[in-house]
């Protein structure tokens, strides 16, 4: 498993250029960030909202494994999807149940699953294309497909009032002996995009200070952001088929949720 000491060594200073992929570059460093994330109000959100008898669950966008962890014991089969190998390499070294590389906007898993989840705000990253599908539908259109009938999905996602150009997060994490600094901005490209809510691009900054011997190591990298209007979420999994969708309060995160459901 890859350490936040790996990422230091590998990281001459500034030495990323922007366009990396925060999850492929830095997924010990968003798994330290994770610690402070409640991973059981996720698992009580699953619980509240799934199929009675689910014995198949798949965690699609499962990051570093935390809730997959969290709730495998529950089921008879519990599967993590991620489209980043250095989360996967992170969730793998977390937890025993399957994980497999994959993307949303590609994978279906035929009729397997009783409940799909796609949480922690993870389709805030689906890029907006110009043409063809947007990826939320293709990506709604695959759950459906790897849904058993009466199978249901539960997301999350961040509303247009979340992404606001020019806007500035930062955050402070311990993982000793790192303290990990991470700024966060927001740049808006398209205010509506495929009609959805604006999208556009995080930059990331992190500063890592090892108060042992005082190094420092800056790496930036970016990820492409995504707000939804909730009822283009609703109107969307409709269009792909599913009969029942309910916006409903989100897990801790920010934002908003969906669940819906497969018809029988
Ligand atoms: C904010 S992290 C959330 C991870 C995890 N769900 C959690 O709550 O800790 C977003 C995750 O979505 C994954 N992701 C982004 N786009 C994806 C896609 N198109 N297909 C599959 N995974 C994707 C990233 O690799 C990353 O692991």
């Amino acid at each position: 498993m890859q350490t936040v000491a790996d990422v230091i060594d590998a990281a001459s200073a500034e030495c990323r250029p922007p366009s990396d992929d925060v999850y492929s570059l830095l997924a010990p460093v968003y798994d330290v960030f994770a610690q402070t994330i409640d991973y059981d109000a996720y698992a009580s959100f699953i619980r509240r909202h799934e199929p009675k008898d689910t014995s198949a669950i798949g965690l699609f966008a499962c990051g570093t494994g935390r809730l997959l962890a969290t709730v495998a014991n529950r089921y008879d089969i519990a599967v993590g999807f991620d489209r980043s190998s250095a989360m996967v390499s992170q969730a793998t070294a977390r937890t025993d149940a399957a994980i497999v590389v994959a993307d949303l906007r590609t994978c279906v898993v035929q009729g397997r699953f009783d409940v799909i989840t796609i949480l922690g705000n993870s389709l805030a990253h689906l890029a907006p294309k110009n043409n063809g599908p947007d990826p939320l539908e293709l990506s709604f259109s695959n759950v459906f497909e790897s849904l058993r009938p009466g199978g249901v999905l539960l997301c999350d996602f961040i509303s247009p009032s979340s992404v606001i150009d020019g806007h500035v997060m930062e955050a402070i994490a311990t993982d000793d002996p790192y303290q990990i600094t991470r700024t966060i901005v927001t740049r808006v490209t398209d205010p509506d995009a495929g009609g959805l809510g604006p999208a556009g691009r995080y930059t990331y900054a992190y500063k890592i200070q090892d108060h042992r011997t005082n190094r420092t190591a800056r790496v930036s990298a970016t990820a492409s952001i995504r707000g939804y209007r909730p009822t283009g979420v609703l109107r969307t999994a409709l269009d792909v088929g599913f009969t029942e969708a309910a916006l409903v309060e989100s897990p801790p995160e920010s934002g908003d949720a969906l669940v819906a459901r497969k018809p029988k």
